[in-house]
Formats: structure tokens, sequence, C-alpha cells
């Protein structure tokens, strides 16, 4: 039995897999074509970044896309032009990375956290309902790791208490449900081009929508309350939340390799499904993937990870935190990145804390179960595992099969205080 990398013995992987983002020469002959230019930022007519809002709506199929700085921007954009003002509650799932929810709270909203369902780690119209106050301005889906929310069951709900939906699809981009692109769904879709992202410049995001009003009040708040068009006048607030023109060429370029990604990272996707499956102890999320799910964004390969079940012997069991180090030691990234149960964290549940922001939790007891036993591959482990063939692949499972064999001595070392690189997690 080769000892665990993690515990001194030879890692299983020393190649690296596939970089995340990707790149190849049409990123840089377009960069220096910006350079060239000498139009570098601003919203003009015939811009990088109007060609791609007409490049990126006619892929999700929707009238407007308005390109921002960031998805967290888009979020605020999108919160604030659907009226929500200090005090008012947006819903939002209880499991999410936390500018869901802190977009509200920038604003004075209120996030209300609902839990999330433990088969697709998303919400669904049953939360909503149950979260629903006369105070309820939106709810926000998170189309988690890419795997679209349940929009027939939301929409059903916020149809009934004419509630928006925004789409925060910044992990989302090209997956579809039910044949419909994520963010053309609901009333506004957000979408994030940072560096893990399906496409990406670095930073950057888009707010899309099919209502022209709407769509108006966007355009306006990303450019210091300006209405597009170019008129001196300011009747709103707004802040300056534009994209440069190096990012949108750049996004452009990536968006030609969107579909291209999504074939590849779908089979990559199917073959761990099925062959971590059958190893103990981890679970895929989903298990099954909803028909109703066309197409997946792949941002991530989720499982989930029972250290009891992984032992098997009813003896103490090893803990998610010591299997993702031990993984990741083995030359498989691994993560948990940026994933939070959000009622948790200081800024919502410690009084003490700078920013203390009020919330309002309604449950979050799966949220909190599966943010200590997931484990995220793929470009929320900031790598392009997914776009690797079987070949590569069969790493992964050897690499749990090697920790398996070598449960008996991880647990033993998690168990002593003084090996913290053991319990250590990213
Ligand atoms: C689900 C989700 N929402 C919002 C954001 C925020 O996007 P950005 O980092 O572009 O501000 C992210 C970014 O990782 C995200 O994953």
């Amino acid at each position: 039995m080769t000892a665990l990398a993690l515990l001194g013995g030879p890692p299983l992987r020393t190649r690296p897999f596939q970089p995340w983002p990707q790149f190849d020469r049409a990123e840089l002959d377009a960069l220096a074509d910006v350079l060239g230019s000498r139009r570098w930022g601003g919203i003009h007519g015939g811009s990088q970044g109007e060609v791609f809002e007409t490049e990126l709506a006619d892929y999700l199929q929707v009238p407007h896309a308005a390109v921002v700085a960031n998805g967290t921007a888009g979020l605020m954009i999108a919160l604030k032009a659907l009226g929500v003002r200090p005090g008012d509650e947006v819903i939002v799932p209880a499991m999410t990375y936390l500018a869901t929810a802190t977009a509200v709270s920038l604003l004075g909203g209120v996030p209300v956290f609902v839990d999330i369902d433990s088969a697709t780690h998303t919400i669904t119209g049953s939360s909503l309902k149950g979260a629903i106050s006369e105070k309820t301005k939106a709810v926000i889906a998170v189309h988690l790791g890419g795997h679209p929310a349940d929009m027939d069951s939301l929409g059903a709900v916020a149809d009934t208490y004419g509630i928006p939906v925004v789409e925060d699809c910044a992990q989302s981009l090209g997956a579809a449900w039910n044949g419909t692109q994520t963010g053309s769904l609901g009333t506004i879709g957000v979408f994030s081009f940072a560096s893990t992202k399906n496409i990406s410049a670095g930073e950057g995001g888009a707010v899309v929508t099919h209502d022209d009003a709407l769509a108006a009040r966007i355009a306006s708040l990303r450019d210091h309350g300006r209405p597009l068009g170019g008129t001196p006048n300011h009747p709103e607030l707004g802040w300056n939340l534009r994209l440069s023109e190096f990012q949108s060429a750049v996004l452009r370029i990536q968006l030609k390799r969107l579909e291209a990604h999504l074939a590849v990272k779908a089979k990559g996707a199917a073959f761990l499904a099925l062959a971590l499956s059958r190893l103990p102890g981890l679970m895929p999320v989903p298990a099954t993937l909803d028909p109703r799910v066309t197409a997946h964004g792949r941002f991530s390969f989720a499982f989930t990870f029972d250290g009891e079940a992984f032992n098997g012997d009813g003896y103490n069991s090893t803990s998610p935190g010591a299997f993702r180090a031990a993984l990741r030691a083995e030359g498989i990234p691994a993560s948990t990145r940026g994933l939070v149960a959000c009622p948790d964290e200081a800024v919502y549940a410690d009084i003490t804390s700078r920013d203390y922001s009020s919330s309002r939790t309604v449950s979050a007891e799966q949220a909190r179960v599966a943010c200590s036993t997931l484990v995220l591959l793929g470009q929320a482990a900031g790598s392009g595992l997914l776009l690797e063939g079987p070949s590569e692949l069969t790493d992964v499972v050897r690499a749990v099969e090697k920790i398996h064999e070598n449960r008996i001595r991880l647990r033993q070392e998690q168990r002593r205080p003084a090996r913290p690189h053991v319990s250590s997690d990213q």
C-alpha cells in the first residue's frame, strides 16, 4: 500500500490537469486590437461592449443584455431596478456564494435565508412559499454549480404572489431548463465573468431581461443614473459599473468557445458521476439529472462525502476536510471554495461584526450539512479538470481509491492535534 501524499508518500498525480481559464491567440489579437483602437472604455455605438451585449442576448434569446463590472454589481443593479429599498426583504438560498446575500444587504435590504433542496443544492417553490412576507420584494434563485434551480415550481409560486425572480446565473452560463437558457427564465438574469466562470475576462458581469422598462433602468444604473443614449440628465442615482473594452473583447471570443466547452465538460462529468458513485460514501449532486435540466453549466462537478459510509467499519469517520486535503495532496484539485451557509457568516451571525447586517433565517439545515460534506471539482476548484477525457479523469478515481486504502491511517492522523494540514481546507 502506497502512503498518502498528505502523510509524506508520493502523490498519485504530478501532472497538472488542464488550466482554467482557457485562451488562445484569438484573445491576444482581440486585446491588441482594443489597445490599438485607443477606445478602452466608455459606452459608445459599435463598442466591443455593445457588440458583446448583442451576441450574449442572441445566445440567451433575450432582447436586452447590459455588461457590468462584475456579478455582484449586476445583482445590486438588478435589485435596485426592481425597486428594492432599505428594509425590503429579498429571499435568497441559505447556501450560496455570499455575494448573492450581500448584494441585498449593500442596498439596505434584508436577505431572508431559505434552505436548499438536498438533492440539487438549489431552492424550490415550496421553500420560497414558506418565506414570503408582506415585505418580500424579490427572490434570487441561484443556479448553483451550473445546475438550474426548479424554475417551474419557483415561477409558479412567484407568479401567485407577484414576486419578481432574479436568476443568479454567475455559475450557470449555458445551462438550460426545459430547453430555455438560465438568465432568460425569470424577471432578470445576472451573470459573472470572474476568473473561474464559464466565460471569463478576469472580472465582469452582465444583466439580462425581457422587460424593456427594466432594461432602461439597468442601463442607467450602471452609468451614473444616465439614461442610455447620451443625455446629460441624471434623473436617478446610479453607479459607474461599466465594463472595459478589453474585457468585452475577450468575452466575445470566450463566448464562441462556450458550447464546445460545455459539450466536453458534460462528457467529463458523466464519466465522473458513474465512476465515483461506485465508490463508498461518495454521492454526486444530483444523484441523477432531472430531465428538465436540458443543459448543465458544469461550473463544478459536486459530490457529497459521507465519512462513515466511506470507512464502512463502524468506527470514527473520516472528516470531509481531511478527505479534501488528502485528495489535493494526491494532485486532484478539490475545494468547497466560496460556498457558505450564509446565516452563519459573521456579517449575519455575529453582532460584534463591524458590518453586522440584519437578515432573517427561515431554515438552513440542509445548507449546513451540504457545506460541511461537499467536495467540488472543476472550475470551482480553479481547474479545467472537466475538460479532460477518461484517461486523465481515471486519476481522480485512483486517488479516491488510494485514500480509501489508507483510511485507517488518515483517521488516526486527523485525530492528532499537531497535524493541522489534515483538516485544513480551501
Ligand atoms: C453564485 C454567485 N453569485 C454571485 C457571484 C458574484 O460574482 P462576482 O464575483 O463577479 O462579483 C458569484 C461569484 O463567484 C457566484 O458564484
